[in-house]
This record gives C-alpha cells, sequence and structure tokens, in this order.
C-alpha cells in the first residue's frame, strides 16, 4: 500500500516538473538572435587583457565572471549568454556589460576592444583593479553609454575631457580611484554641461581641488563629491536644484557656506556636509524638507539651537557630531524615526532625557562629551525609581546596537545598560566608572557585543570574574588606563584587540592568552604580572602585529619560537626582569619595525643578526648586560631603516660602531624616510562595516637628561643615536657626519678620545649633543654654533681646553654643560681665558645644579619620550620631552591625528 502511494506521488512529481520545464520562458532565448561575432571577438580579446587576482576586488560576493567566456570549436559562442553580458533582444548588440567586482587586474590600453562595443548602453567596471592606468579617451567612443561606473577600480590620471561627449549619461560614477584620479581644466561644469540626461554623479575621492561650478542640470538627482578637495563657497543654487534627493559633500574640509533657506518644493532626502567648513545656524524652514531622511552634518562649525520643525522631516539618521549647537534637544522628542542620533562634542543642554524612551526605533545613540549626570541614561541599579524616569514595566525599553558614552560624566554603569540584548558597540570611555564592574554586565548583549570600551575609568575588576569572559563576537575589547587588580581577564577567541595596559594586573600571565589566536593587538603593558612569559606568546597568532608587555615584573627568558612569515611590527618586553639571551629566531620577525628589550637583565653580544631585518626603525636594548666589541657589519644594507638606536647602559666595549653607522641609511636625508610610508595597510574588521586600522600608540624613553622645556613634536619622525654609558673608547667616527637627519646624538659616560670633530657642526637638525664624561680633549669647535635647533649641550667631565664657543643655541647653556673641563675658559665659566697655565681643579667652576648628578652628569631633568604610532600607512614616530604619557595625552593625539586619518580611510572602504 504505501510502497504504491510512493509510487504515485512520485510520478506526480516528475509529471509536475515536466510541465515546469516546457512552460518555461527559457525557450525564447532560442528565439533570440546569436551576439554578432565581432563583439564576440572583441569581448574575448578584452578577456585577454587582464589576469584574475583575487585582491584586485574587494565585494565578498566577487567572483571571477570571464570564467564563462570561451570561444566554441565551430562557432555558436553565444556571448549573450556569458556571465555579465546582456544583449539587446532585437539586435543581439551587446548593450549591458556588468564586470563589476571580477577579480580583473591589468590595464585598459587606448586600442583595447572595449571600445569598438559601440552599442553599449550600460558598463560596469567597478570594484576591479586597473593597475593605475589612465582611462582612455577612446571611452567616448560608446555614445550610446546612459551608465558609467568605474569606481573604486584604481584608475589614476586625468579624468578624459572626451566624456562630455557622452550626452545620454544619466549615471556616472568614477568614485573611490585610489590611483588617484583628476579633473583638470576647464573643470566640472565644461565636463557635465552636455549631460544634461545626469541624473547621478559620483566623483568621492577625485581631485578637483577647485572652487564648485555646476552647470544648471535639471534632472540631477544625486550629487556626491565627498573628499574633492573642493574651497571656497558652496553655490546656494545648487540646493534648489528641483530633483535633488542626495547631497553629499563630506570631508571637502575648505569648502564653506551656510545652510539656505529651503523651500517646500525641495525633494532633498540626504544631506551630507559631515567634515567640511560650513557654519551657521539651521534655518527654521529645514521643515520644508519633509523627505529628508539623513542629515550629517559632523564635524562643522554650525551653532544655535536645533529648530523644532525639524520635526516636521522624516529623519532616521541625525549626526550632529562636533559643533557648536546648544540649548535644549527636546523637540527631537517627535522624530520617531530616528534610528541613528550622533549628538557628541557639541554645548546642548540635554536636561533628564526621559523622552528619549518614545524614540522606539532608535539603535545608534552617540552622546560623547556631553554631561549625562541626572539623566536618565545615568541612572545606576541601585538608585532606579521607576515612576521618575519613566521606566516602568509596561514601557518598551529601546533595544540599542551601538551606544557611545564617552566623557559624559558618569559615576557608574547605567542601569538601562541591563536590559540590553543587541549590543554591538558600548563606548564609555574617560568616565569615572569606579568598583567592580557588576555581575550582570557579564549578561547583557552575550550574542552580539563586539566593541567593549571601558578605557580611562576607574574599575578595580569584576565583581564575578568568569575564566572567559563572556561574549562570543567581542573583537575589540579595551580596558586599559583603570585600576584593575586580580586576574588579567581573557576574552573569547573571537578578539582581534585586546587592550589592558596601565593597570593593577597581578599574577601569571596564563596560557590561554595562546588560544585567542585571531589577537592583531596585544597590550598588557604597565602591570604587574609576573612569572615566566609563555613561550607560546611568540608563536600563537600569525596576525599578531603589536606584543606590548613592557612594564611588568616578568622574568626568565624571551620567548624563543618566532615563526617565519609571522606578522609582527612592534615587540615591547622593555621594564621586566626577562634574562639569557635574545632568541635568534627573532630574525624570522621580518616586518618588525619597533624592537624593545630595554630595562631587562639580557646578557648577549650585539645581535648583529637582526640587520638582515629590513623594516626595523627602533631597536632599544638600553640597561641591560649586553657585551663585547660591536664588529663590522657582513652587508651594506644592515640596519638600512634604522631611525632609532639605543644602546646604552650596557658593557659594549671597542671602537663605535664606524662600519655600522655607515649602513644607517634612514638616518642620512630626511627626504629619504618619508618614501617609507608605503607599507601596504593593516585593517581589519571588527564589524561588519567598522574598520579598524592597525594603529598603535607606543612610548619609549631614551635616557638622556636634562631638557627642561616642554617640547612636545608630535608629526616629526624622530631621529636618534643613544650609545651612552658603556665601555666605548676611541674618537668619534667620521661616518657620524653623514647622518645629516640626526635628532639626537649621545655618545656621554664612555672612554672616546680624540677631539670633538669639526663635522658634528653639519648635522643640521641636532637638538641634543651629549659628550659628557669621555676622554675627549681640544678644543670645542666654533662650527657647533651653526646648530641652530640645538637644545641640550653637554661635554663636562672631559679633558677640554680653549674657548667656549659663543653666539647663537651656545649663548643659553649653563656652566654645567661645561664643568669639570679645567681647560675651557670664557662665558658662562668664571675662567677668563688669557689665563695661560695648566688647569688647576680648584679653578673648576661649581655645579649650579648637583642634584640627581651622582648617576650620570645631568641634572634630574624630563626623560625624551619617544612615540610611535603606526597605521596601515607606516610608523609614524613622535617624541615628547618631559611630558608624561597620561591616558588623556593619549586620548589628545588620537583626537588630532590619528581620528582624521582613521576616518579617511575607513571611507575609503565603504561606498559613500
Ligand atoms: C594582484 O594584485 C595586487 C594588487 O592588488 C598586486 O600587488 C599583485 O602583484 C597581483 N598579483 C598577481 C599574481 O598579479
Ligand atoms: C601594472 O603596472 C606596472 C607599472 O606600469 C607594470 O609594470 C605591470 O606590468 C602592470 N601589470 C599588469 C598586470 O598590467
Ligand atoms: C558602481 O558600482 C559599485 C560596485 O558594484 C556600486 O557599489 C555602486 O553603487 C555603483 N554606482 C552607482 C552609481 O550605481
Ligand atoms: C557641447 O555640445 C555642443 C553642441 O553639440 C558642442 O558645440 C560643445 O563643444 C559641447 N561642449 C563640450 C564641453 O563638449
Ligand atoms: C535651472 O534650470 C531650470 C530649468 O531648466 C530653470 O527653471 C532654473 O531657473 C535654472 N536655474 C538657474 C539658477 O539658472
Ligand atoms: C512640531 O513641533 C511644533 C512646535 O513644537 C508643534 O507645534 C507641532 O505640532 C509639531 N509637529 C509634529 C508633527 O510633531
Ligand atoms: C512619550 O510618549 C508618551 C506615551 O506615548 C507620551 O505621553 C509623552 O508625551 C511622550 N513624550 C514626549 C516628550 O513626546
Ligand atoms: C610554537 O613553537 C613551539 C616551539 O618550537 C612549537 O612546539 C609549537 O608547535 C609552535 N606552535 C605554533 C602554533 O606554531
Amino acid at each position: 500500500m504505501a510502497a504504491s502511494f510512493y509510487f504515485f506521488m512520485f510520478m506526480h512529481l516528475i509529471i509536475c516538473c515536466f510541465q515546469l520545464i516546457t512552460a518555461t520562458p527559457n525557450n525564447f532565448s532560442f528565439m533570440q538572435p546569436l551576439c554578432h561575432a565581432e563583439e564576440s571577438s572583441a569581448l574575448l580579446q578584452f578577456k585577454q587583457a587582464f589576469s584574475f587576482n583575487k585582491s584586485a576586488s574587494s565585494d565578498p560576493l566577487a567572483y571571477w565572471k570571464l570564467r564563462s567566456w570561451k570561444f566554441k570549436v565551430g562557432g555558436g559562442s553565444d556571448c549573450c549568454s556569458w556571465d555579465g553580458v546582456e544583449c539587446d533582444q532585437s539586435t543581439g548588440h551587446v548593450v549591458d556589460l556588468d564586470l563589476s567586482s571580477s577579480f580583473l587586474f591589468g590595464s585598459i590600453k587606448s586600442s583595447s576592444s572595449l571600445f569598438s562595443l559601440v552599442h553599449l548602453r550600460r558598463l560596469n567596471l567597478a570594484d576591479n583593479h586597473f593597475n593605475y592606468s589612465q582611462i582612455p579617451s577612446e571611452i567616448s567612443h560608446l555614445l550610446l553609454l546612459t551608465t558609467l561606473n568605474l569606481s573604486l577600480s584604481v584608475f589614476s590620471g586625468p579624468i578624459p575631457v572626451e566624456i562630455s561627449r557622452l550626452s545620454k549619461l544619466i549615471s556616472l560614477d568614477l568614485s573611490l580611484n585610489s590611483g588617484p584620479l583628476r579633473l583638470e581644466k576647464p573643470g566640472l561644469q565644461s565636463l557635465l554641461q552636455n549631460l544634461t540626461s545626469l541624473e547621478e554623479i559620483h566623483l568621492g575621492q577625485v581631485n578637483l581641488t577647485s572652487k564648485l561650478i555646476l552647470p544648471n542640470i535639471s534632472s540631477l538627482k544625486t550629487i556626491s563629491l565627498s573628499d574633492c578637495g573642493l574651497y571656497g563657497t558652496f553655490p546656494t543654487s545648487i540646493f534648489h536644484l528641483p530633483k535633488l534627493r542626495v547631497l553629499n559633500l563630506r570631508y571637502n574640509y575648505l569648502l564653506t557656506g551656510p545652510l539656505p533657506e529651503f523651500q517646500h518644493t525641495s525633494s532633498l532626502q540626504k544631506l551630507i556636509l559631515a567634515s567640511t567648513n560650513f557654519s551657521g545656524e539651521l534655518p527654521n524652514t529645514i521643515g520644508n524638507l519633509s523627505f529628508l531622511d539623513t542629515l550629517d552634518l559632523s564635524d562643522c562649525k554650525f551653532s544655535g539651537s536645533i529648530p523644532a520643525s525639524l520635526n516636521r522631516t522624516q529623519l532616521t539618521v541625525l549626526n550632529l557630531e562636533s559643533n557648536n549647537f546648544s540649548g535644549q534637544i527636546l523637540s527631537l522628542a517627535s522624530l520617531s524615526r530616528l534610528r541613528d542620533l550622533k549628538l557628541s562634542y557639541n554645548e546642548f543642554d540635554v536636561g533628564s532625557l526621559f523622552w528619549l524612551w518614545n524614540l522606539t526605533s532608535l539603535t545608534t545613540l552617540y552622546l560623547n562629551g556631553i554631561d549625562l549626570q541626572g539623566s536618565v541614561l545615568s541612572c545606576p541599579a541601585n538608585k532606579i525609581q521607576h515612576a521618575t524616569i519613566g521606566l516602568s514595566t509596561n514601557t518598551t525599553l529601546l533595544n540599542f546596537n551601538r551606544l557611545q558614552f564617552d566623557s559624559c560624566n558618569l559615576g557608574e554603569f547605567p542601569y538601562f545598560l541591563s536590559f540590553q540584548n543587541q549590543l554591538e558597540e558600548l563606548s564609555l570611555i574617560n568616565n569615572r566608572i569606579h568598583g567592580k564592574i557588576p555581575a550582570w554586565m557579564l549578561n547583557i548583549s552575550k550574542d552580539t557585543l563586539g566593541i567593549l570600551r571601558l578605557q580611562g575609568n576607574y574599575l578595580t575588576g569584576f565583581e564575578q570574574q568568569p575564566i572567559i569572559l563572556p561574549w562570543a563576537k567581542l573583537s575589540l575589547l579595551d580596558l586599559s588606563y583603570n585600576k584593575l587588580q586580580g586576574r588579567l581577564p581573557i576574552p573569547p577567541t573571537s578578539i582581534l584587540a585586546y587592550y589592558a595596559s596601565d593597570n593593577a594586573i597581578i599574577g601569571k600571565l596564563s596560557p590561554l592568552i595562546c588560544t585567542l589566536s585571531s589577537l592583531y593587538i596585544l597590550n598588557l603593558s604597565n602591570n604587574n604580572l609576573t612569572g615566566l612569559i609563555p613561550p607560546c606568546l611568540s608563536n600563537f597568532s600569525d596576525s599578531l602585529s603589536v606584543l606590548d608587555l613592557g612594564g611588568n615584573n616578568f622574568y626568565g627568558p624571551i620567548p624563543q619560537a618566532y615563526n617565519k612569515g609571522n606578522s609582527l611590527e612592534l615587540i615591547g618586553f622593555s621594564q621586566n626582569r626577562l634574562s639569557g639571551k635574545l632568541p635568534k629566531s627573532l630574525a624570522n620577525c621580518t616586518v618588525l619595525k619597533i624592537l624593545d628589550i630595554s630595562d631587562n637583565l639580557i646578557e648577549d653580544a650585539f645581535p648583529f643578526w637582526l640587520g638582515t631585518l629590513t623594516q626595523l626603525e627602533a631597536l632599544n636594548l638600553h640597561s641591560n648586560k649586553f657585551y663585547g666589541a660591536i664588529r663590522s657589519p657582513r652587508t651594506k644594507f644592515e640596519f638600512s631603516k634604522l631611525h632609532i638606536i639605543v644602546l646604552s647602559h650596557n658593557g659594549f666595549s671597542g671602537d663605535l660602531p664606524t662600519k655600522y653607522i655607515r649602513s644607517w641609511n634612514a638616518m642620512k636625508s630626511i627626504g629619504k624616510q618619508e618614501t617609507n610610508q608605503a607599507i601596504p595597510s593593516k585593517e581589519f574588521q571588527l564589524l561588519p562595516g567598522i574598520w579598524w586600522e592597525h594603529d598603535f600608540f607606543y612610548s619609549m624613553t631614551i635616557t638622556n637628561k636634562g631638557v627642561d622645556r616642554q617640547y612636545i613634536k608630535t608629526l616629526d619622525i624622530f631621529i636618534g643615536i643613544d650609545l651612552s654609558s658603556n665601555k666605548f673608547e676611541g674618537g668619534i667616527p667620521k661616518s657620524l657626519g653623514d647622518l645629516k637627519a640626526l635628532q639626537l646624538l649621545n655618545l656621554s659616560n664612555n672612554e672616546l678620545s680624540g677631539g670633538i670633530p669639526s663635522f658634528l657642526g653639519d648635522l643640521s637638525n641636532l637638538e641634543a649633543l651629549d659628550l659628557a664624561q669621555n676622554k675627549l680633549s681640544g678644543e670645542i669647535p666654533q662650527q657647533l654654533t651653526q646648530l641652530t635647533f640645538l637644545a641640550f649641550f653637554n661635554v663636562s667631565h672631559n679633558n677640554l681646553v680653549g674657548h667656549v664657543p659663543k653666539g647663537h643655541q651656545f649663548n643659553t647653556f649653563q656652566n654645567n654643560s661645561y664643568e669639570g673641563n679645567s681647560g675651557l675658559c670664557g662665558e658662562p665659566l668664571s675662567r677668563h681665558c688669557g689665563e695661560l697655565d695648566a688647569p688647576s681643579p680648584t679653578l673648576s667652576p661649581q655645579p649650579v645644579d648637583s642634584e640627581g648628578s651622582k648617576d650620570s652628569t645631568f641634572p634630574s631633568g624630563a626623560d625624551w619620550i619617544v612615540i610611535f604610532m603606526g597605521f596601515g600607512s607606516g610608523t609614524t614616530i613622535g617624541f615628547a620631552i618631559g611630558q608624561m604619557l597620561t591616558s588623556k595625552y593619549h586620548e589628545w593625539f588620537l583626537e588630532t591625528f590619528a581620528r582624521k586619518k582613521n576616518n579617511q580611510r575607513r571611507e575609503r572602504k565603504r561606498k559613500l
């Protein structure tokens, strides 16, 4: 019985399928003409010109569309059926070519067969890699084009003026070509003049570098000109284009203008002026924009209050961050569709914010820099009063995705967080949150939270610390600059960047840390961690770029096994009690830029085998037990990218490493540094759409003391050599005179002899020169007075004779720069010149500042602190003197430099 039933069903299915097949409209394709032979061969020729390259497209759905493009022996190769090709139903001509995101790599030549496809109406080559080729002017042969999309495709050079002949164009997209593309005179006006049907124009990141003049094309619906270098006043008439829906002018920092009075007839839906120089108040007539759904005015110069009329718009996205807006914001309460609300860094009087709970679509809320004390958002768990803040049981609670409350004066974790089960990002940086992280915090958004930033608070630990933190998708965790005691919290294996520096974390480092094999950044510096560094830490993650364990109490050997092909760019082990030798496998760290082993107990000879690391910019071995002579390098190119070498306070002996100095090419000219910045980017995605620039912030203290003025230079590349406090002997080598970019040279406290060479006066960037406590003799060369940046100079405790140089910077040095040289005379010393005779110790001037001069000859003063900022585009090294690095300073640095750069880069990835 059952069997026959199934048989019946089976037959039934077959019949149905058969009917489906016969009825399919595919039959029509048999009636369609085959594609024209010459077009088919033009396409095949086009295919020949490119190679398949997986890094040519960034869309995750990209694939090699040209796979199906094949010539069939015996004819019949119907190009109309090929991937990305569409033909006209009646003529059979190719009218649509969509090769976007197809992994195409190669140059397009002006002879390309593509330009013979003159029936094309739509051409999309976006998201490929055209290898910096120019857009050939032959593109203008495709006179029927209505759509041309060449965005995100690595074209460069001038946009051909011939595009102006494509008078049927409706949509033109040349944006995001990293080449970059540029538009030369006579500019946009003439390029677009004849394109009278144009509805969409996208020129993001095309270099226009001009004032904006647009022809009056009344069909325009979308104008996207982000990051084009536009300046001057924005023409108001553009706001009034009758069909305009989208206006995006983001990142034209010098573009100015007020907002106009808006008319009822406006179709504007998206108005994006972020990071421009627009200013003034929002006009009341903004309420006339009854279709407006996105208003992004962040990072401009707007002021005044928010007009109540805004409630007549359809806003879902409102971003007013970083302006000077003031007044109340209660009028936002009736924007019931708001999904994204960003008000950070203004002068708003936000009041109690109880109305926020009425915005039932709200998922993103950024209120950084706004005092939230006394608002509904600051209510801590133990003071919750349902009646007064509208959190009654029948209130629908908002479920946020992204929350940023940085610098909001919050004293505790806000209670409403405990209801959040869809958070992806939570940022509470620089508040006053103290005590333990409550147990309920570990229950929120367990399945969704990707970014958690709690740095700069007063957190001491966890009410209940789990072995592994519970957020299964956590990719960034920042707990740095708190007061965390107890064991290091271990994030889940999803983590990409983990910062827990500057706390009071104790105990051994759990080997569980080595399960985090996706990590890019691990910064545990400045805690009280102890024990051995787990050996697995040298090879647990191929992606790890930054490993900073400095300022702890680790002892024992440095982890030994660095895999070939690892990604380490920074290794910071300074200020621990590590002993033994430097592991030779460090030579496998071929992309290493910074190696800081300072202040440990490493006992080894000079690690000449690191000389092969072609990216190494800074090597700091300060205060260890290194010993022996530094022999000659094996090749001329060792350490050729080195900017900073610090070997001070060790037992090195023999001559100064003359031949090495000759190979330190990076120190020879400033100009050469800039070319170093083209290191490929290493970004990683924290959440869909959120890219994290692989940035790090690293400071290195250089022992040179004595500069007492506050001195911050953040954007400079710092170039310095510190070989002080060793047993180097012999003369100062001539090769030092080639290091023209040198800013700091410290050879103090060695056994150097001979004279001070006059070529030091050619090191025109020198800011600090320390030769104290050697056996140098002869006179101080007058040429040193040419050093106009010299802020610190010390030759004390040598055997120098003759006149102290006068003029320029030398008028500012005190006698402690010269003391202990009984043969020196003249200002500022009390010994007058002209007195002949052998110097006698009693004639030496009394030290003015005897404090702190026990260990070295210097008065105690500020340290040199070298700051490293790494970006995808390369390391930037700045330095500060006499400036302690606080979290505030860190923030300031990021604020002024990193953020803008980050935003720009992020924008490059995303479509605007
Ligand atoms: C693939 O393209 C990248 C640029 O995106 C290039 O650097 C690389 O050399 C190309 N690889 C091949 C095999 O052509
Ligand atoms: C890419 O451009 C470079 C420089 O012009 C050239 O040497 C190389 O052959 C080009 N590669 C391809 C695949 O076209
Ligand atoms: C151009 O193509 C890219 C990639 O496919 C796409 O993201 C973009 O929206 C297209 N531009 C226009 C104006 O449609
Ligand atoms: C625009 O079209 C007119 C008439 O066809 C022509 O004379 C003029 O040269 C064109 N301008 C540009 C910039 O192509
Ligand atoms: C732009 O053109 C439209 C229609 O073609 C016209 O009504 C309008 O006055 C023009 N605007 C300007 C500023 O010339
Ligand atoms: C908008 O706000 C004004 C002034 O507060 C008010 O009179 C009006 O009713 C509000 N309109 C809407 C649609 O909420
Ligand atoms: C919020 O919603 C409640 C209930 O729907 C309403 O009574 C109240 O007036 C609303 N508040 C604001 C400020 O719109
Ligand atoms: C790390 O190195 C150790 C010692 O060479 C080796 O036993 C281990 O398998 C390596 N682990 C990884 C993940 O490469």
